[in-house]
């Protein structure tokens, strides 16, 4: 298992600072291990201790756990409503505290949202989206801007018992009617635009070419952002603002049962086609809520900021659910971190005193990138810790991130989680676990995380393996929508007998329990943090008419951790130049995204398989890292395409 083999010569460590730790919600070593102790040795009783404790219960619930795999119900009979523990239940000791500061793109704009303002702005668009005659359970989409109206759209949704499915606004027309029609959704909401880097993103022309071929779809609404002109369709299309002036004034939050659908957020996987991974309410909730508290040792007065956005589950959890839930002030942010000057984030860090930051390794690379004077003209002084997501974190990155953001202060916690577990999986307490540069450290409560070979044998310091959770978590996916079958033979079928989650990561485990990702063992690559599925953009390609034949890799890149590596077989009388290399360049954004734009296109006579005809990837990651030793050839059928292959590249 030599590819899962990572580099463990990192011998630096860095306690919890003991005016860190004396303050912390959980302060030290053995506080985190007796609590970690309860949770694996009666997970029922610390799950209902910390349900019963975090969340506000309609009606209360008769079982923690039916455990029937891989199939969990979390607090079945239980009724709640997720909206209701963001927003409600903080008016009388918090009504007055700012829930959201929002930042614009265009510089100066900015908004503060108390609690009381966004939940009258949320009772008032649940009316709403009521008035459309929208019920629970329908599947609302939203592919909107990073704006306050995003997260009032999805608390909205959660007031009605409606699933929310957020299409992030980087996804193409073609990705976006993939997604309206595997989730059956009912209603778009959307906006005229968004702004990127001063320009535009036609958001609503993208939902408009979508929805041509989109049949459930019986209402478009439309918020008024960048008040640019946009087509508009009279039967199916309203504007925000005409739709709320019309509402009657507050939607009451529904009950709705502990297991009811929260949300589906698309992701991908190993086949062309997204997986819509679903949440329900009460362990979601319950997840999103503790860790937000416990790993980033939330206070009443810290202002925190997670960069991620709202098209993604880390957006989900730590920019809507997990602080509103906690009670918190948040950042958010539309625009880009360079945008106008590389130091805007830090900029935003010193005006709103912000206290927590959350942000990808990508991002950290690109900081270091852009040069030390960025984050020097400012005062961060305010922060108080750190955190990173998304990928693993080299060193380097990591010891930067400590010394040129954290002033050698802050604690940082990498933590490991995926969109499928809904919450944060494997992480440092800040107060309490020791840090080591590039490794996540330790399972969160309730998360018997282990590293395991084929057999299901644990490797034990030193070896590499795959990363498996041995038993379920409140905040787990429940189903992928619309297709059990693939949830049990993505997730549960490769230790089948043991009923383990497999997470598709490659992981280690050293002599101090600390958990080090390696990451992705399946086809699934991920560039700047976001996931992408070889065989999605293989298919975009030989979806164009020039060619035969398409095999994506990963090659290690400096600021996105991975690039993509496009090899291409074209049809006969095709020219292969420049023209056609840009061409299918532009035909996977098209399809997919800006997100999934290969790096490189490189054409080939022939792709390297084995005989029973299996394209050999790993040979091709091999030339495409420029590797001079190229892996195991012996199942490789045909000698010569190897040889063709390195001189066409
Ligand atoms: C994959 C999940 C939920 C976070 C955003 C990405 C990788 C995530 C870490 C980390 C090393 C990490 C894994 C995982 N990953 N966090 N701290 N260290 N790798 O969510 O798109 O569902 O991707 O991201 O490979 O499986 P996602």
């Amino acid at each position: 298992m030599t590819d899962l083999d990572p580099l463990l010569d990192e011998q630096r460590r860095f306690p919890p600072p003991p005016e860190f730790a004396r303050d912390a919600r959980i302060g030290s070593m053995d506080e985190y291990r007796r609590l970690y102790r309860e949770s694996i040795a009666d997970p029922e009783g610390f799950w209902g201790r910390l349900a019963e404790a975090e969340i506000d219960w309609i009606e209360p619930w008769d079982r923690v756990l039916t455990w029937d795999p891989p199939h969990a119900r979390w607090f079945e009979g239980g009724m709640l409503n997720v909206s209701a523990n963001c927003l409600d239940r903080h008016l009388e000791t918090r009504g007055h505290k700012v829930a959201i500061h929002w930042v614009g793109e265009p510089p100066g704009e900015q908004r503060t949202l108390t609690y009381r303002e966004l939940h009258a702005a949320v009772e008032r668009f649940a009316a709403a989206l009521e008035s459309l005659g929208l019920l629970a359970g329908d599947r609302v989409a939203i592919y909107m801007p990073m704006v306050p109206e995003t997260a009032i759209a999805m608390l909205a949704c959660a007031r009605l018992g409606l699933v929310h499915s957020v299409i992030f606004g980087g996804f193409s027309a073609e990705a976006i009617k993939d997604r309206v029609n595997d989730a059956g959704a009912k209603a778009v909401l959307t906006a005229d635009g968004g702004w990127r880097r001063g320009k535009i993103v036609p958001l609503k022309d993208n939902v408009d070419e979508a929805v041509a071929e989109c049949p459930t779809v019986e209402h478009v609404v439309v918020l008024r952002r960048t008040g640019v002109e946009v087509a508009w369709n009279d039967e199916r299309d309203v504007w925000w603002s005409d739709l709320v002036r019309d509402a009657p004034r507050g939607a009451p939050p529904a009950a709705v049962d502990a297991e009811h659908p929260l949300f589906i957020l698309y992701t991908s996987g190993t086949t062309g086609k997204p997986k819509g991974i679903l949440h329900t309410s009460g362990g979601y909730l319950l997840g999103a809520t503790l860790t937000m508290k416990s790993v980033f040792d939330l206070k009443e007065d810290d202002v925190f900021w997670c960069t991620a956005d709202v098209g993604w589950v880390t957006g989900h959890s730590y920019v809507v659910y997990g602080p509103l839930a906690a009670g918190a002030t948040a950042i958010m942010y539309e625009g880009a971190p360079d945008h106008p000057e590389p130091d805007r984030l830090w900029e935003i860090v010193a005006d709103l005193e912000v206290t927590i930051f959350y942000t990808a390794p990508t991002a950290i690379r690109a900081f270091m990138k852009w040069g030390e004077e960025w984050p020097a003209k400012h005062d961060l002084s305010s922060l108080r810790l750190l955190g990173t997501v998304g990928e693993p974190i080299n060193p380097a990155a990591w010891m930067w991130y400590h010394r040129v953001i954290g002033k050698e202060r802050c604690p940082i916690v990498d933590t490991w989680w995926q969109t499928e577990t809904g919450s944060i999986m494997i992480t440092p307490l800040p107060g309490a676990v020791p840090t080591k540069p590039g490794s996540a450290t330790v399972p969160f409560f309730g998360v018997d995380a282990d590293v395991v070979d084929d057999a299901g044998e644990s490797v034990g310091p030193g070896s590499g393996g795959y990363l498996v959770i041995k038993r379920p978590w409140p905040s787990m996916l429940r189903t992928l929508w619309g297709d059990d079958e693939r949830y049990r033979s993505q997730y549960w079928s490769r230790y089948e007998e043991r009923g383990w989650y497999f997470t598709g990561d490659g992981a280690q485990i050293d002599e101090d329990g600390y958990v080090w990702i390696v990451g992705r063992v399946d086809d699934v690559i991920n560039v700047a943090g976001h996931r992408l599925g070889t065989a999605e953009i293989e298919s975009a390609l030989v979806s164009h008419e020039a060619v035969v034949e398409a095999a994506v890799v990963a090659r290690p890149d400096e600021i996105k951790g991975q690039a993509i590596v496009a090899f291409v077989t074209v049809g006969g009388g095709v020219e292969s130049d420049e023209t056609l290399r840009s061409e299918l360049r532009e035909h996977v954004v098209r399809r997919i995204g800006a997100l999934a734009r290969p790096a490189e296109v490189r054409f080939a006579q022939a792709l390297p398989k084995t005989r029973s005809g299996k394209i050999m990837r790993r040979l091709l990651k091999d030339i495409a890292a420029g590797k001079e030793e190229i892996g195991d050839t012996t199942t490789l059928e045909d000698y010569s395409v190897l040889a063709t292959l390195r001189q066409e590249a």
